[in-house]
């Protein structure tokens, strides 16, 4: 990692790669050109209106985020990008239905210049979806060399000086860690052997990481969360983030489950279920990709709550958690929650929870946050894993040694000394004795 002076400068353009021009990459293309020209505002972005405290309370110093660490302008990002379907950005914003037409039609040249490039996609890994737009070659090595060629050619075509690569596309069925994933010698033998165990979010991660690109995926499956890739990212100093951005129903989860714990509470039982409708919805309505998105949403309850320090409390706790494709709904996501709390002496109590939200508005700001945080990390010499960024997602990406932070403010408060710490900044403890003194 490099010291505070030795940030390397946001100059020149910034290239944004996208797999998938689904509901969250469009909202996010959409809003940064729609927050350019002045017609919105970024709201739910920490990079954009986010401030961080600076010294003591008693300091008032509190500048923008985007004031005090050097971060690319929104003016500066260019978009690109993959999708199995060959609809450009503003046909793909109408399908997703998440923007009003009057606000898409007042960004239409801007959109219909990003056009998805041939995808790589095997139906094995997304059961309910097949589109005509796709890559093909005799084996998975020759599909990484084609998405390295297109990124090679994003740059030069838009004299872009560096890129990040962002994955926005479907949730890949439940996979875990293989032989062909321990090594990068494993996994390229994997590549030229079309080793099943590689699905298509792997090529991409693999292509990005081999050409030293910042990685991030906002979505649960493996992607690059496998010792073969973090060991090239090692290799190529490319910082990498994952899985599964924090929005909907887990953001809340998260936001209310460290307070009752805080307050040692004890739940005997915590009931989530969801309708929506969007493609991702569908996609998750096939029982082998909603294992992914499960397995991510569960983790959640056991890391913050910590079972295993007090097993009174949480050692019982029923945790189901339901998706239901319900089409009426588009985008427009409605969550339930029923918590069945304990309080002193054993009294039973209920809390409900009824969040009628926007899967994609809470989705787009964390997607331009994390291209931006990640391009600072690359141009700061932070490689492989970001912890910093879990605040981000569901599952955060982590050392093998350690259990992942999955509290909402200890995870804003790592993010917000990292910030700190690269400007060469005083971190905040918020211990506070001295006021007292
Ligand atoms: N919307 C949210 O709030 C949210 C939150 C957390 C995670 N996610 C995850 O983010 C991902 C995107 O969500 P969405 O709502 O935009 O879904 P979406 O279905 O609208 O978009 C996904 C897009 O990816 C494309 N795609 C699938 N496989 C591809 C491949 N191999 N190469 C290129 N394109 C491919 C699809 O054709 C589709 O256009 C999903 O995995 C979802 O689970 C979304």
């Amino acid at each position: 990692m490099k010291s505070r002076n030795e940030i390397v400068p946001p100059t020149g353009r910034l290239g944004v790669l996208l797999v998938g021009l689904g509901a969250v990459s469009t909202t996010f293309i959409a809003g940064v050109h729609a927050i350019r020209k002045s017609l919105a505002s970024a709201t739910g972005s920490l990079t954009q209106m986010g401030t961080i405290r600076l010294g003591k309370r008693t300091d008032g110093r509190s500048p923008m985020i985007r004031d005090f660490i050097p971060l690319a302008s929104l003016d500066d990002l260019v978009f690109g990008g993959w999708d199995i379907f060959d609809d450009n950005c503003y046909e793909a914003s109408r399908t997703a239905g998440v923007l009003e037409p009057a606000l898409l039609d007042q960004l239409r040249p801007e959109l219909e210049a990003v056009r998805p490039w041939p995808a790589v996609f095997d139906q094995k890994y997304v059961k309910r979806l097949m589109g005509p737009n796709l890559k093909t070659a005799t084996n998975k090595r020759e599909l990484a060399d084609q998405v390295i060629a297109d990124i090679r050619k994003f740059k030069v075509d838009n004299q872009l000086d560096r890129m990040v690569m962002v994955w926005c596309g479907s949730t890949e069925i439940f996979m875990t860690p293989q032989p062909v994933h321990q090594s990068l010698a494993a996994f390229e033998v994997g590549l030229e052997a079309s080793d099943p165990a590689i699905p298509s979010s792997m090529i991409y991660a693999y292509a990005a990481i081999k050409e030293g690109l910042p990685y991030a995926n906002a979505a649960p499956n493996l992607s690059a969360d496998v010792p073969a890739l973090t060991e090239l990212a090692a290799q190529t100093e490319s910082p990498l983030a994952g899985k599964d951005l924090k929005t909907g129903q887990t953001l809340i989860k998260t936001i209310v489950a460290p307070g009752l714990k805080a307050r040692l509470l004890g739940i005997d039982g915590w009931f989530s279920t969801n309708i929506l409708g969007n493609r991702d919805g569908e996609v998750l309505d096939d029982p082998e990709s909603f294992k992914t998105k499960e397995e991510s949403k569960k983790s959640v309850l056991d890391y913050i709550l910590q079972p295993d320090l007090h097993p009174t409390l949480y050692d019982d706790l029923h945790h189901v958690v339901r998706i239901n494709y319900y089409p009426p709904r588009g985008d427009n996501k409605e969550g339930w929650d029923n918590i069945d709390l304990v309080g002193w002496l054993d009294y039973p109590m209920q809390l409900k929870i009824n969040f009628l939200c926007r899967d994609s508005i809470l989705a787009a700001p964390l997607v331009l946050d994390l291209v931006l945080f990640l391009d600072l990390a690359k141009r700061a010499g932070m490689k492989g894993v970001q912890e910093w960024l879990s605040f981000y997602f569901k599952s955060p990406i982590h050392a093998p040694d350690l259990y992942p932070e999955h509290d909402l403010f200890i995870q804003l408060m790592k993010l917000k000394n990292t910030l700190r710490f690269l400007r060469g900044d005083e971190l905040i403890t918020h211990l506070g004795l001295e006021y007292y003194d």
